[in-house]
Formats: C-alpha cells, structure tokens, sequence
C-alpha cells in the first residue's frame, strides 16, 4: 500500500538556537555545500508530502522566512523555546484541525535525510500500523544524543545522554534516536499535555511521547536504519562538517557514475541542485553551488566558483574565475581571472579574458572583452570588440545608467564609456577617450588632446 494513504503533514522542527554551533545565524540556516540545512530537509521531504509541510521557528524566525519564502504558509511561530515537545505543541493544533491522520516530525538540523528513507519509514509505519514510531541508527559516537532503551528487543522509552544513569536505566546500548518520528494524531493528542519538564535540561522533550505511549499501552516502535551517517543531526561546526563531507562525497560518485569527468574530485564541491552534463570536465579544486546548469562537452578549469549559473553546451571556463548568477553561451569563453556577477550573459562564442568584470551585461556572439575591462548595465551585439581597460561608467553616486554598443563596433584601449550612451553599429572609439554624448553607426570619435611634442629642457 502507498505510503501516502496515511495522510501525513510533515512537521519540522527549526526553532531553536543552534548554541553549539557559536554563531549569530540561526542553525537550520547554516550550510552545506552553500544551500541552508532546512533547503536539504525540504528537498527530502517535498516530494513526499507536497504543501503539507509545517515549520516551527522561533530563533531568527525572520531570516528563515526570508530565505524560504516558498514555505511561508506552513509556519508557526514558536515564542519561547523550551524543547521539542514544546515546539510539537505549536504546530499540534493545526495539524488536528486540518484532519492529517499522522505527523511525520523532523528535526531541522537533519539535513541529509533523503526522500527514501522518509518514505521506506511511512512505509513500515503503515504496515505495523504504529501509534509512535521513530528511526533509530546506531553511530560510532553516540555523542549526546538520545539512548534507546530496549527490554526484550520491546522499546521502553528514549533517554536523552544527559540524563542517562546507569542506575537507573541499565546499561549503555548503542542505539540512538535519529529525530524523525511518525506520530499517529489521535493517539499522540492524548500525551502531548502529559509531557513535563523535569529533566536536567528543564525541556520538553518530544522523546518523552516514547515512554508515556508505552506506559500507556500504546504500538511504539523504534526502527533501526543501522549505521548510516546521513541521518545524524548537526549541532556542531564539527559535525557541520562531517555532514558535508557526506554530501560532497555522495553527490561527486553520483556525477561521475552519470559520467561527468571530474579530476583532483577530493577539491571539488557541487551542490545539490547543480545539473552537470555526462561528458563535461572539470577540475579541481572548484566550486558549483546552486541551481548551476553545466552542458555537455563544458570545460571548467581549476579554482573557479559558480553559483546558480549556466554554461552551455562547448562553454570553457579557464582558471580562476568567479561567476553568480551568469549564463555563459555555447562556446563561450571566460577567463582566466574573470569575474561574471549577476545578470552576465555571453552569447554564442563570445570571450571574456582576464581582470574582466561583468554586472547586468551581455556581450553578443562573438562580441570579445579580453583585458581589464568593466561592462555594467551594457549591451553589447555580435561580434564587437572591447579594448584592453575599456570602463563602462554606469554610475553617476545616484542612479545606474546604460551604456549600448552596436554590433561591430570597436572600442579603444582604455575608453571611459559615460552612461547613459549608445555607440552605433560599426563605429570606432579612439583609445583613451571619454565617451560622454551618443556615436553614431559608422563614426570615429575621439576624445584625445592632440598629441604635441616639444624639446625636453629648454
Ligand atoms: C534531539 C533529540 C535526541 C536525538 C537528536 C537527534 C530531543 C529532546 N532530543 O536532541 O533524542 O537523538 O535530536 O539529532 O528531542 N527545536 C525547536 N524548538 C525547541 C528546541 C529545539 O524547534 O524549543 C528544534 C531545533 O531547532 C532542532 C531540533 O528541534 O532542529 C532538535 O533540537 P536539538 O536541540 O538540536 O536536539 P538534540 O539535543 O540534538
Ligand atoms: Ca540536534
């Protein structure tokens, strides 16, 4: 039976602080591989449970809805963070209201869940028909996380590591909960207001559900999903990292196994959502990050970054370039040492070289800007030609003005291009001169003092 016909609203759970990790940002918006820890979650889970999706935040509430305003329906605030029981509680009402048959919680700082072990979970849960269920993994480290406690392979109750006492709970097993959990609404509504805070944290713990619904005869499972690592929480900078290291290691053997050749691959960083053509090169150390589209046959030298950007089919990015939000046409050419910010568009074999910066520019086919150039706010059609330490003025302390180049045209070393100006189709700018009126097609313009010469001493 499809998971799906339990009727599951997600809920995760992203109010709290993130203490650990010694940082102004609230946690579920640090990175890995650039993309926030809720943004992994919500890839996990969307395909899963679509627009039934509830988020609880509480810490830097306005910085999470900024960054992920397509969610801004499903969340709730919660004012004061004093657990993760206390964060179910918020959304809890909702969900009882909207008539969800079972929640499926997640913690927020579980970023590399992956849409099939939520669903082999529901699955499971369906199948033995679980009142609370949880995953549960068994580390190298069990760290401070929460202890299963078993009796008879039967689970008895989760115990956070604080508040773990041999005395009191046998000894120390192994296994420890994940922080998913799929709740069944009509059974778990009766425990929620019994959950108390009398714990060396002075939390509400959602755990406790685990205990009080075995006490209370309920069908509490604790699902063991063995060692895997991708299921451990972030808390930390160290395992911020570890977590990435996972992720960087899982998405590079997923592009080369598609046939992406990727050389130096221990230095190279892609992101989740990257798409990368079989057969395109790359080398490390590099960076890829965002919803970046690389084509079939691109070359993407070494030490370069992008980010959310497009390179067509035959594009070639030599070393050392720094690209956001571009799109770098079919054969294109940029680098080394160019730099494309948002907005830069290469048309079909255009060439952008060294020291070169693009903002909200396009340079038609063909059209080049090889050396020490700035193009802001500028068009520029086919097949023109931008001279070495060319300056499209943009700027006048106010306003952004833009600066129109024809097709053909030829622009001097070092021509200061005052926008907002348009230089005709064809027409030759002098280097050296400041451009401050319109050329028209097909004119020479030149802005130099005559050249004069005289006797050196008198
Ligand atoms: C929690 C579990 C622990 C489990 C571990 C797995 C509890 C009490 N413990 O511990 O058993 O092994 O996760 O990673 O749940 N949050 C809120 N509001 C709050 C407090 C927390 O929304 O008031 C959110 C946090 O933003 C975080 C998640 O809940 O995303 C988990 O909280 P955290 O404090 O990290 O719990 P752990 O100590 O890791
Ligand atoms: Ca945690």
């Amino acid at each position: 039976m499809p998971a799906s016909a339990l009727r599951p609203a997600g809920v995760i759970l992203a109010a709290g602080k993130g203490t650990r990790m010694h940082s102004r940002r609230p946690k579920v918006l640090q990175r890995i591989l650039e993309e926030p820890l809720l943004g992994w979650v919500y890839q996990a889970c969307a395909p899963l449970l679509g627009e039934d999706i509830l988020t609880v935040i509480g810490h830097g509430a306005a910085e999470v809805r900024a960054a992920f305003p397509a969610y801004e329906a499903g969340f709730v605030e919660q004012k004061e963070q004093l657990g993760t029981g206390h964060a179910l509680a918020y959304a809890w009402p909702i969900i009882v209201e909207r008539g969800y048959s079972h929640a499926l919680v997640i913690n927020g700082d579980t970023p590399l869940v992956s849409e099939s072990a939520l669903r082999s979970f529901l699955q499971r849960c369906q199948e033995l028909e679980t009142d609370i269920a949880f995953i549960s993994l068994v580390p190298e480290d069990p760290g401070s996380l929460g202890l299963v406690l078993r009796e008879e392979g039967r689970v008895k109750a989760i115990v956070e590591a604080k508040d773990f006492d041999q005395a009191l709970h046998g000894p120390k097993r192994g296994e420890i909960n994940a922080g998913i959990y799929c709740l069944r609404v009509e059974a778990v509504s009766a425990l929620l207001p019994l959950l108390g805070n009398d714990n060396k944290s002075g939390e509400y713990y959602i755990t406790d559900l685990v205990g009080l619904g075995v006490a209370r005869g309920l069908r509490v499972e604790g699902l063991e999903h063995g060692a895997d690592q991708s299921l451990l929480g972030v808390n930390s900078p160290e395992e911020l990292l570890r977590s990435e290291e996972v992720a960087r290691h899982d998405i590079l053997t997923r592009h080369l196994k598609a046939g992406v050749i990727i050389r130096a691959p221990q230095s190279v960083r892609i992101g989740p959502k990257a798409l990368i053509a079989p057969g395109a090169d790359i080398c490390g150390p590099c960076e890829i990050y965002g919803a970046s589209r690389i084509g079939p046959g691109v070359r993407i030298a070494s030490h370069c970054r992008l980010e959310d950007c497009v390179l067509d089919e035959g594009a070639e990015m030599r070393s050392f370039c720094h690209a956001e939000k571009a799109v770098v046409g079919p054969c294109a050419v940029v680098g080394p040492y160019a730099r494309l910010r948002p907005g830069a568009v290469l048309e079909e074999e255009a060439h952008v070289g060294n020291f070169v910066e693009m903002k909200k520019a396009r340079l038609g086919k063909g059209a080049k800007a090889n050396h020490l150039t700035y193009l802001g706010d500028a068009e520029v059609g086919p097949g023109a030609n931008i001279g070495a330490g060319t300056i499209t003025c943009n700027y006048d302390g106010k306003n952004k003005h833009r600066t129109e180049i024809g097709a053909g045209a030829f622009i001097g070393s070092n021509a200061a291009l005052v926008a907002p100006v348009t230089i005709g189709a064809g027409a030759l700018v002098g280097a050296g001169s400041v451009i401050t009126r319109d050329v028209p097609e097909d004119q020479l313009a030149l802005t130099r003092a005559p050249l004069r010469l005289m006797p050196r001493r008198e």
